[in-house]
Formats: structure tokens, C-alpha cells, sequence
């Protein structure tokens, strides 16, 4: 299966994506878990990458179209893969069709996470990462680590990411609106959105989501 999960920054997509990514037997691809991991090796890539990032902005489509393609690329990927933040804006969801359709596959559906502003601006609050895999994440009041700073998964150590500011979210909202929002619509013309409303604990949500998506393929 080829998913791309959308929604708005703190919806959850990070945390359903890993455990969809499970179920499902394909690689969870995340741009945003991409990009920290060149920050934490302290790559070209990831130089350029973080000033947009902390200041809550999107990094060059020139960045990181290529950047999502090669992972794409990657050989654990042939058979599938669940893309979480990528594409952000129409110009990605554009490159992402042709790039698609020059592998000659195509997309099983997109999954729309819906989250009122003010729960996801206290899921961010809360929010802590592994620092071995970003894919492993937490929240101090909904989605407790067993001990306090500890990843459950990996016994890494959990951290706060630096654009989760009240300035920088306030930012990444804002470009969510103005930018991704419009992809919304071109999945739903090409019969390919699901749109679920993502609250209720993390478990009811990839219920939901398993369900929608066997409704969808
Ligand atoms: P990215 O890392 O993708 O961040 P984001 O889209 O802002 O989304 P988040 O990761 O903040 O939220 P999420 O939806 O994954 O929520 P999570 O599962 O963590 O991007 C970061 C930056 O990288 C961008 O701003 C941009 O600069 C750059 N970037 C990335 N991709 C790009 C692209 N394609 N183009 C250009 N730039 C790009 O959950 C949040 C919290 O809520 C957690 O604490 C979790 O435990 C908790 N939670 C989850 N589900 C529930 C639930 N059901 N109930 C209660 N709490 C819950
Ligand atoms: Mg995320």
C-alpha cells in the first residue's frame, strides 16, 4: 500500500504513521524525522534545513523533493510505504505524481487527520521524541513514557523538539493553512481522501484509520 497521511502539525500523524507502518508492513517515511536526522549528523542537507525549521517555515521544495524521492527510492520501500509530511504544498504533490508515475505505481489513498487548533496546540506542549528514532513519540499527559525521559520502545533518551515554541507553532499553523490545506482538495478530485476526525485516545484513532483505509483500497 502507498499512504500519504495529511494533517495539521500535532494532529498525530507521526504517532499513527509508526503504528499503521506496523500493521501494515511498510516504512513509515517522515520528511520532518528526515531532516532532524541530517540535523543530529550535522549534514549540508540538514544545515540548510534547520533554520526553516525552527522558524516554523517549509524547507525549499528543491530540498526536499529530491531528499523524499531517494528515500522513496530505498529498496525496503518497493512494495509500499506511508509518507507522514510529505507532500506539504501542491508543487510536491505534483513532483510526487510524476515521480509516481514514472515507477509506474500510484497512491492507495490519503489519510486527513482532523484536530480542532486548541488540542493540538496541548498535544504539542506535551509532546517528547526518542533520540534514537523519531518515530517514537510521546506526551507527558496523554501518552506517558513508562519512566519519566525514557523512550518505552528503545530506553533512548527523550527530548523537546526545538520548533515546538509557541512562535514557531504559531508559524507551522499558519503555513498548514496557507500551504498544505490545498492539497486537501486536489486528493479529494482524484478520489483519494479519508478524512477522519483524529481525537479520542491513540488507539481508537488507528482503529478509525485501519477502518477507513480497507473502505478506501
Ligand atoms: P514535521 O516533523 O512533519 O512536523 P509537523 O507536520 O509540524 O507535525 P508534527 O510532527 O509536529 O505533528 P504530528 O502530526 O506528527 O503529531 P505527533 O504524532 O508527533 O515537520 C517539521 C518541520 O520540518 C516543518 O515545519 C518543516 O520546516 C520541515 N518539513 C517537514 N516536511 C516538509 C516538507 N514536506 N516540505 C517542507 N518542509 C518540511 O503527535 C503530537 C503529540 O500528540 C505527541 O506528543 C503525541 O504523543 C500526542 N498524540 C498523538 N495522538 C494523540 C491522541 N490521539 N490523543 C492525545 N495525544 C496524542
Ligand atoms: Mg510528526
Amino acid at each position: 500500500m502507498r499512504i500519504v497521511l495529511v494533517g495539521p502539525p500535532g494532529a498525530g500523524k507521526g504517532t499513527q504513521a509508526h503504528l499503521l507502518a506496523k500493521t501494515l508492513s511498510i516504512p513509515h517515511i517522515s520528511t520532518g524525522d528526515l531532516f532532524r536526522a541530517n540535523i543530529g549528523q550535522g549534514t549540508p542537507l540538514g544545515l540548510e534545513a534547520k533554520g526553516y525549521m525552527d522558524a516554523g517555515r517549509l524547507v525549499p521544495d528543491e530540498v526536499t523533493i529530491g531528499m523524499a524521492k531517494d528515500r522513496m527510492l530505498q529498496s525496503d520501500a518497493a512494495n509500499g510505504f506511508l509518507l507522514d509530511g510529505f507532500p506539504r504544498n501542491l508543487g510536491q504533490a505534483k513532483a510526487l505524481d510524476e515521480f509516481l508515475a514514472e515507477q509506474g505505481i500510484k497512491l492507495d489513498g490519503v489519510l486527513d487527520l482532523e484536530v480542532p487548533e486548541d488540542e493540538v496546540v496541548k498535544r504539542i506542549a506535551g509532546r517528547r521524541l526518542c533520540r534514537n528514532n523519531g518515530s517514537h513519540v510521546f506526551h507527558v499527559a496523554y501518552n506517558p513514557p513508562k519512566a519519566e525521559g525514557v523512550c518505552d520502545e528503545c530506553g533512548g533518551e527523550l527530548f523537546q523538539r526545538s520548533d515546538d515554541t509557541e512562535e514557531a507553532v504559531r508559524v507551522r499553523l499558519e503555513e498548514y493553512h496557507s500551504k498544505t490545506e490545498p492539497i486537501i482538495g486536489y486528493y479529494q478530485d482524484q478520489g483519494l481522501l479519508v478524512t477522519i476526525p483524529a481525537l479520542g485516545t491513540v488507539d481508537e484513532v488507528t482503529a478509525r484509520a485501519i477502518e477507513a483505509l480497507k473502505q478506501d483500497s
